[in-house]
């Protein structure tokens, strides 16, 4: 869905495409921003900086060291800043910059600064994440602190400097403020700033007011107050993370450039290709891999901010916020994983999505009314195409007024959901913050105090969809209760009723003001308790798919427990718990086909694996070519779904024709048939943070050919490689083989033939049908390969093992079962299969929390398993319940299938491959 296109007219529209840019403000245009690196450049310049240095007799040391930082004004006055420094759940370490505002007043507002985000972030109470530091060391020079069960790791705080470097086995891995680029903008009476401005190293430009056209009645009722600071990692080469932008994988030197990578949420219609202007959302998260350690950053900052990033023997960032505290996390860990892993431990892990939501989801602005949504449904049939959710964007309802719908398309809503129903399918319906003036709802909201108010403190009255509307504030937790109302499962709730197969997409929440300024809220709006929403902007959209996660969570609550599955497109760090996200408004071009690969790459890195771009593009027709090569490259996505504008023509899977339409569904049936490659994978990630589609560098961190790479990627941990053909009229494509192991071609899920000591680039020939693949040795690959019409219905089909020898003949693979939509997982309704192939037998063994789940699929089998890499396999004999017999073997070129084994999922099984004995032969 997008914004504010609609503003602008037809006729001017492509125009307009164009030329956007000056909706958004770079870093020049912005006050804090353009200070900051102008203060940069002089501290490189002339090697002096502003003296910020700790006091001695300031620091305590209880469970975490706390003390004070002066800074010292060019006339000699000092001003306080308390720090913290603590040790945080998973060895990661934590510095944290106030400012002592206590004798602040300014009218209408919460005068301290925001130090909320944290919490924001934080999948628990923020004191519970605190770790007691065992072994700190003061001197009058510097504090350091010993730490992780070997004492592998140590932070050291120089306190004339300011500057803390962290150590991971005796090396120094990332620095805080060892550039002196640390800039803590305190607050200071408007009347008297000169005195508080470095004559010679700080700029004043914009410190009280706004002078971008559209932003210039922001009142800045405290002037200036960024904080800044240079992060630098000690001998990488690459950095990652820091989403939303439309951009490589690995981030790019940006000093030279007006857009340092921004993060404040916006509405970004039509954003380019390859750009680092913001988007919809931010995790202000960066990681950074080397051979044998991995770093990560997290800047715990919700106010709009930049980051510059140089490269060169180190990688040295400068982080800007404008407003807010100074406070971030630094992570050390062996390998990339490790930096996943101690994230989750900190802001949770994805919420394991119900197996519906993996599947293929259809939407387009518009589906007109229940007999076209009917329609479309009853096509996916006839063509024998899986899916398992249809979407209706924002016209299903009446008047843009969310919580109705449109009376003459939609006179039956809930009729409609139950003949989905029949076929086990879902649908998605749009709710966004922005509620229309003059109805029940919004003036609610307006009564009851609850919106987002303007900066004196009215209820906050702008554009968006529906015309003027007032914005729920989803900070505010009396938001919520009125929430839940209106989400109620109900036979008195006259708009979503008792269904159970309606799911819920959160748009616009960026927030998307189609009269603001950047396309989003004023800054100087309050929030409850007070605070500016400046300080705050880039969490707004997480608190709002929050909101409707909390009230979806009590409308399951007596009945069926499912997990609400929820998709926002403004989101922050921890909006994995509770949301997936998709790249916005893209286009129906290549190369926005291209860049949608690292851009869902680099949300799988930083914890938001969830993640898809609109297959076919938004705006605009695809080719035919495109739009099949764009299913072939979605189905990777770990969310999948297609989208178009209501200006792009009809282009479902079957309206290309063929040969198109047989590919898409042949693309289309891979994914049904990956689910459960898929959804353990999200288990995994549940668990322990690993992406669900990862870069190289996460499987082959020895290797530094591959830290560049980003149009290529493994499916979780299941050996399955992929590079997509984004390019048009592909012939060949080139595929980088990461290491020595054997690589088994699998070009649309037919095993081909084995590569092995191939470390390097191969070529690969493709055809307008093909999706280049390879499944590693060692990997046990688990599918389901009935087609059947929704992955509900697929819940008892028998698996299929693709069984992937290395080297030596070995494998291993996982499979995670549980109900597939309930929460009762977490009761210990579950299972877990673990298959190995070793010395010639494969066997399958079966874990589960709890015996009756385990009971539930007593007539679950694995019924073929396909080895790679055994071709001289003549017979197979089973194992299984102390009873013997035999499979059947096909035998074909560098493979071999065994059928009719019928292995039961939940016991343990195996089954020993029999040779033509080469001995009796010779
Ligand atoms: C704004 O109004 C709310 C009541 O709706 C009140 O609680 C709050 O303190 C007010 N804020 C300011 C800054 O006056
Ligand atoms: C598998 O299911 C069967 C049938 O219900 C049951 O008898 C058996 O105990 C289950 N296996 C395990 C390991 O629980």
């Amino acid at each position: 869905m997008q914004g504010f296109q609609l503003l602008v007219f037809c006729c001017i529209w492509l125009q307009a495409w164009a030329a956007k840019d000056y909706l958004f403000k770079n870093c020049d245009q912005l006050g804090f921003c353009s200070r900051n690196r102008h203060y940069r450049h002089q501290v490189e310049a002339s090697g002096s900086h502003i003296p910020y240095f700790v006091d001695p007799q300031s620091i305590k040391v209880e469970d975490k060291v706390t003390g004070t930082i002066l800074k010292k004004l060019e006339l000699n006055e000092l001003i306080w800043l308390p720090f913290e420094l603590s040790l945080l759940k998973g060895d990661n370490i934590r510095f944290k910059i106030d400012e002592d505002r206590s004798d602040v007043q300014v009218k209408g507002v919460n005068p301290k600064r925001y130090d909320e985000t944290a919490q924001a972030i934080f999948d628990g109470p923020e004191e519970q994440k605190i770790e007691s530091l065992e072994k700190v060391e003061v001197t009058k020079e510097k504090v350091t602190v010993v730490y992780g069960n070997q004492d592998q790791y140590k932070a050291v705080l120089d306190l004339n400097q300011v500057a803390l470097t962290v150590y991971y086995n005796d090396e120094a891995q990332v620095s805080f403020n060892s550039k002196q680029l640390l800039n803590f903008e305190h607050y200071r009476p408007q009347k008297e700033n000169e005195k508080h401005v470095h004559s010679q190293l700080e700029l004043t430009f914009d410190m009280w007011k706004d002078s971008f056209e559209d932003a210039k009645h922001d009142t800045r009722k405290f002037g200036p107050e960024s904080v800044a600071a240079d992060l630098v990692f000690n001998g990488f080469e690459h950095v990652y993370g820091i989403p939303e932008h439309a951009d490589s994988l690995s981030l790019k030197d940006t000093t030279e450039t007006q857009w340092p990578y921004r993060l404040y949420n916006v509405d970004i219609f039509e954003y380019y290709a390859e750009s680092r202007m913001p988007m919809y959302g931010s995790i202000p998260i960066m990681i950074a891999s080397k051979p044998d350690v991995s770093v990560g950053v997290l800047w715990l900052n919700s106010a709009d901010t930049y980051v510059d990033v140089r490269k060169g023997k180190d990688v040295t960032t400068h982080w800007i916020s404008e407003a807010g505290v100074l406070d971030l996390v630094i992570l050390i860990g062996e390998k990339p994983a490790s930096i996943n892993n101690n994230l989750g431990l900190l802001s949770g892990f994805v919420g394991l999505p119900q197996l519906f939501a993996l599947g293929y989801h259809q939407c387009r602005w518009n589906y007109n009314d229940e007999d076209d949504v009917l329609d479309i449904n009853k096509k996916f049939d006839e063509h024998e195409i899986p899916y398992d959710t249809i979407w209706l964007d924002v016209d299903y309802t009446d008047k843009r007024q969310y919580f109705t719908w449109e009376p003459d398309a939609f006179p039956d809503p809930i009729r409609m959901l139950r003949k989905l129903d029949h076929t086990g399918r879902n649908l998605v319906i749009l709710i966004d913050p922005h509620l229309k003036l003059g109805y029940e709802v919004s003036e609610y909201v307006d009564k009851a105090g609850i919106g987002h108010k303007d900066a004196l403190n009215n209820t906050y009255k702008h554009h968006c969809w529906p015309g003027e509307s007032v914005w729920i504030d989803s900070l505010n937790p009396s938001a919520q209760g009125y929430w839940d109302k209106l989400h109620e499962m109900s036979t008195e709730n006259k708009v979503l009723g008792e269904a159970e197969n309606i799911h819920f997409w959160n748009d616009m929440s960026e927030p998307s003001v189609f009269d603001g300024p950047e396309t989003s809220a004023h800054k100087d709006n309050l929030h409850y308790g007070n605070w500016e929403h400046r300080s705050l902007h880039n969490l707004v959209g997480k608190s709002f798919h929050e909101l409707t996660y909390n009230a979806l969570l009590k409308r399951y609550e007596d009945k069926t427990r499912q997990r609400p599955f929820i998709l926002t497109r403004s989101y922050f760090a921890g909006s994995q718990r509770t949301a997936a996200m998709w790249t916005g408004d893209n286009m129906a071009k290549w190369e926005y086909l291209k860049t949608s690969i690292p851009m869902v790459l680099t949300s799988n890195v930083v914890n938001m694996p969830f993640a898809g771009a609109d297959v076919g593009g938004f705006f605009g027709d695809p080719s035919k070519e495109l739009l099949t090569r764009w299913y072939q490259t979605g189905i990777w996505y770990p969310f999948f779904r297609a989208h178009a504008h209501l200006d792009s023509r009809r282009r479902e899977p079957w309206v290309p024709g063929e040969p198109f339409t047989g590919h898409i569904k042949d693309a289309l049936r891979l994914r049904y048939a990956l689910l459960p490659a898929f959804y353990t994978a999200f288990y995994e990630s549940s668990t322990n943070g690993s992406p669900v589609i990862r870069p190289l560098f996460y499987a082959n961190p020895e290797n530094p050919d591959v830290y560049g790479i980003d149009d290529q990627f493994f499916l979780g941990n299941t050996g399955l490689m992929v590079k997509p053909v984004t390019e048009q009229n592909a012939r060949s494509v080139q595929i980088y083989i990461p290491d020595n192991e054997v690589y088994y071609e699998y070009t649309n899920s037919v095993p081909g033939k084995a590569i092995k000591d191939s470390l390097g680039s191969v070529k690969k020939a493709v055809s307008l049908g093909d999706i280049p693949m390879y499944i590693k040795g060692g990997s046990i690959l688990p599918r389901k390969d009935r087609y059947r019409r929704s992955s509900k219905l697929m819940h008892n089909d028998p698996y299929h093992l693709v069984v992937a020898l290395d080297k030596d003949g070995n494998a291993e693979g996982l499979l995670y079962l549980d109900d597939e939509e309930s929460f009762r997982y977490r009761d210990g309704d579950f299972g877990i299969a673990a298959f190995e192939a070793k010395e010639d037998t494969i066997s399958g063994n079966f874990v589960s929390g709890n015996p009756e789940f385990a009971d539930q699929l007593e007539h679950i089998f694995v019924e073929k398993i396909t080895v790679l890499g055994a071709d001289d396999v003549t017979g197979a004999e089973i194992s299984q319940d102390g009873k013997t017999g035999l499979a059947s073997v096909k035998k074909h070129d560098g493979y071999v299938e065994i059928v009719g084994a019928k292995l039961r999922i939940n016991k343990s099984w195996s089954v020993k491959l029999q040779h033509s004995s080469a001995h009796d032969e010779l």
